[in-house]
Order: structure tokens, then C-alpha cells, then sequence
């Protein structure tokens, strides 16, 4: 009998989705088929009240004081590129990032330095993924325009008190941006008791909902510092050529992925029902398992915090003697394990983490529907493959 193939690229996007995501995707795709907002027929409000729905869940399980505030994009790179696109306009602007950020903000910051020749400041992270929120306030100038940093490491799970940085930068009224990729779905957020102005995250990742999903929080009041990098039909004031200002139209032009978003509205209903403290507490218990297991195991690296408090399911390991490519084939040819091997998009973060000149490493991500034995099946591998290395 075949393996089974057990998934673990959840950071890359979550699979398996729950059931009653597919249901809801085949509901839309076999009965409504219509546009949101775009008629008044009957199939049409039911496609505009999956959207507000799909809002409204979305608001409630981010603290957020109105559904309105959630803008839907495509994926975290879209929310990521509107936010700091749409803020960044002048060209005497000085950015505040870190070194472990997806290259979804490092190249944006990228072209905005050679677009608009702005200045940027990468915050050293220690060799366990951390930044010292202290370190912003170092690092603030006259004319700094934006604080943006990642919440969860993609590469190897720190997470970083985004609490303690987010009350340096509006104690400063610098605007604060938080990639939240990793994080939304895994950990509770309020986005009311963190002074968080903007919080991009995608749908297709730990909210459960399939591709082509994600969302840009903006706190009430900050839209109008935004400026929307797209115009066009909203499908209200259509009797006016100028984009609308109100919320979400302001950021929503062209028609929806109704589809995707039916999908992800089943997400975050599963996730609401199941309670974050319950998801939560089972990828801490598969943290502990897979740091516990891989412990002193001779050739195995295993990088990134080792306190579960401070981290979520994403573990970069390597083994001595393979190339990370390399590991991830041995991985799925001989255990059936589902890897990502490389440099997760993260140049910076493998540097910080000495893994840039290896070549990166292999990343085992985590996902509600993961097992104690699929973390012990996982680790078992890594140990088998490491003492063979070892006995060569
Ligand atoms: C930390 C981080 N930021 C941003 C992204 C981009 O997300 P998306 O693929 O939804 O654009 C990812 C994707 O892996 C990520 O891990």
C-alpha cells in the first residue's frame, strides 16, 4: 500500500482545508455564480452577503471595531504592496524594516528606493529570529514614514512583540504595518488592544480558505493616508468617474474572487467555532513534540526559538551533508514527508540565521490538522537520515 503523504508546507498555504470550505465554494460555484454588488437579483445579494458575511467573521476575529475595515485582496503580497505603496509616495522617506522580513516587503521597499530614492533600515534580528522593540526607537528619524515588520518568521517561527513595537511607533505617530502571515489563524490578535495601524495577512494560509484569498486590515480613520494603487468599477457611485473615498470600495475596485472568499468566509467560521485558545494550544503542543524530539541529535540543526511561547509551527532544519533540496527529495522519496527546501523567499533571515551561504534549509510548517504521530513519524525521518549521515 502507498504512503500516505503527509503535508507539512502549511506556511507555504494550508491544506487540507475543512469540509465545509469545498461545500461552500461548490454552493457558490453550482448555485449563486453572480457577481457581488453588481445587480438586484437574487443570485447577486446572495453573492454581496457572502462578501459582507465573509467581513463581518473576518472583523469579529481580529477585535476589529467594523466590518468595513477588512479589505479583501488576493493574497498577503497584494495587502502588503497597497499598504506600503499606497503610504510611500514622497521621496524623502526613511523606512523602518527588519531582517526577517518575505521579500513581499523587501521588494516593495526595494523599488521604492530605486523609484523613489528613499532610505530604509534593516533591524538586525539575534540568531534566534528576535528583534528588540527597543531598537526601533533607535532607529527613528525626523522623517521616518513607516514601521513594518513581520509578525511570525516564515523561515523559523519567532514571533515578535509586535505590542511592545507597536506603542513605540505610535508614541512617535510613525504608521505601523504588520505582515501577519504567519500569524493570523495560528495566534489570537486583537487588533484594537495592539496599536496597530495596518495588518496585511492572506486567506489561504491559516485562515483555511483556498488560494487567491487575503485581506488588509486598516484601522478606521487611516484610509485616508492611503492612496489606492488601482481605480475602477465598484459597483456604487457608478454615476461618478472619481474612485469612491469610503471603505472597502476605496480599496476594492473590479469584481471579487466570490469563489475564494466563500471559502475563506467557511474558514474563519470553522475557526471561530473550533476557538483560537484550542488551535492555539495544539500547535503548541506539536511545537513542544518537534522540538523535544529533534533535541541533541547529531548532524540535525534545528533553528529558531526554542521557547514555544515565542514561536509558531515553522521549524527550518538541516541536516550536514545534504543541500537542502537535496533533504526535502530524500524526505518525500523515501517518507512521503511534504517539504519546502530553499530560502522561503527570506534572503535577510537566512543570513541572520548563517543558512544564506548553505543554500537555506528545509522547512517543516504546521497546521490544525497535523497529528502528535505525523510530528513523531516527521522527526523519526530526521533522525533516521541524520544517524545514516553520520555512520557514512
Ligand atoms: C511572512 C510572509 N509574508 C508574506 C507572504 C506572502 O503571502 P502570499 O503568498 O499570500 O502573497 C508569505 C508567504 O509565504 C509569508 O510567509
Amino acid at each position: 500500500m502507498a504512503k500516505r503523504r503527509i503535508y507539512f508546507d502549511n506556511a507555504a498555504t494550508s491544506f487540507p482545508k475543512p469540509p465545509g470550505v469545498h461545500d461552500a465554494m461548490m454552493h457558490y460555484a453550482r448555485h449563486i455564480g453572480a457577481s457581488a454588488g453588481r445587480g438586484a437579483y437574487h443570485e447577486a445579494v446572495e453573492a454581496s452577503e457572502i462578501i459582507h458575511q465573509a467581513r463581518r467573521r473576518l472583523a469579529q476575529f481580529l477585535g476589529a471595531s467594523q466590518p468595513e475595515s477588512i479589505i479583501m485582496t488576493f493574497n498577503c503580497t497584494d495587502g502588503l504592496s497597497l499598504a506600503i505603496k499606497g503610504l510611500i509616495t514622497e521621496p524623502n522617506s526613511h523606512i523602518i524594516t527588519t531582517t526577517m522580513e518575505h521579500n513581499s516587503v523587501l521588494r516593495p521597499l526595494s523599488a521604492l528606493q530605486e523609484q523613489l530614492g528613499i532610505e530604509v533600515t534593516y533591524l538586525q534580528a539575534d540568531n534566534e529570529g528576535f528583534i528588540d522593540p527597543e531598537d526601533i526607537r533607535q532607529a527613528i528619524r525626523k522623517n521616518t514614514r513607516l514601521i513594518t515588520v513581520v509578525h511570525g518568521s516564515n523561515v523559523c517561527g519567532s514571533v515578535q512583540d509586535i505590542a511592545s513595537m507597536g506603542i513605540i511607533a505610535r508614541e512617535y505617530d510613525i504608521p505601523f504595518l504588520v505582515d501577519a502571515a504567519q500569524t493570523v489563524g495560528h495566534l489570537p490578535i486583537d487588533v484594537q488592544e495592539i496599536p496597530i495601524d495596518m495588518l496585511a495577512f492572506p486567506g489561504h494560509k491559516a485562515l483555511l480558505g483556498p488560494l487567491g484569498t487575503g485581506v488588509l486590515y486598516i484601522r478606521p480613520g487611516f484610509e485616508t493616508r492611503l492612496r489606492p494603487l488601482k481605480e475602477g468599477g465598484t459597483g456604487s457611485t457608478s454615476e461618478i468617474p472619481r474612485q469612491p473615498d469610503f471603505l472597502p470600495d476605496r480599496f476594492e475596485s473590479g469584481s471579487h474572487n466570490l469563489i475564494g472568499i466563500a471559502g475563506l468566509n467557511a474558514g474563519v467560521e470553522f475557526l471561530l467555532e473550533r476557538g483560537m485558545d484550542r488551535i492555539r494550544s495544539h500547535e503548541v503542543e506539536l511545537c513542544q513534540a518537534f522540538l523535544s524530539h529533534t533535541e541533541k541529535v547529531d548532524g540535525l540543526t534545528v533553528y529558531g526559538p526554542c521557547d514555544v511561547d515565542k514561536r509558531v509551527g515553522v521549524f527550518s532544519v538541516s541536516i550536514g551533508g545534504y543541500e537542502p533540496g537535496e533533504l526535502a527529495a530524500v524526505l518525500e522519496q523515501q517518507f512521503s514527508l511534504l517539504t519546502r527546501s530553499g530560502l522561503h523567499c527570506a534572503p535577510y533571515a537566512h543570513e541572520t540565521l548563517g543558512t544564506f551561504d548553505q543554500g537555506g534549509t528545509v522547512r517543516f510548517s504546521m497546521g490544525p490538522f497535523l497529528s502528535q504521530e505525523d510530528v513523531a513519524y516527521a522527526t523519526d525521518a530526521l533522525k533516521q537520515i541524520a544517524y545514516a549521515t553520520d555512520t557514512n
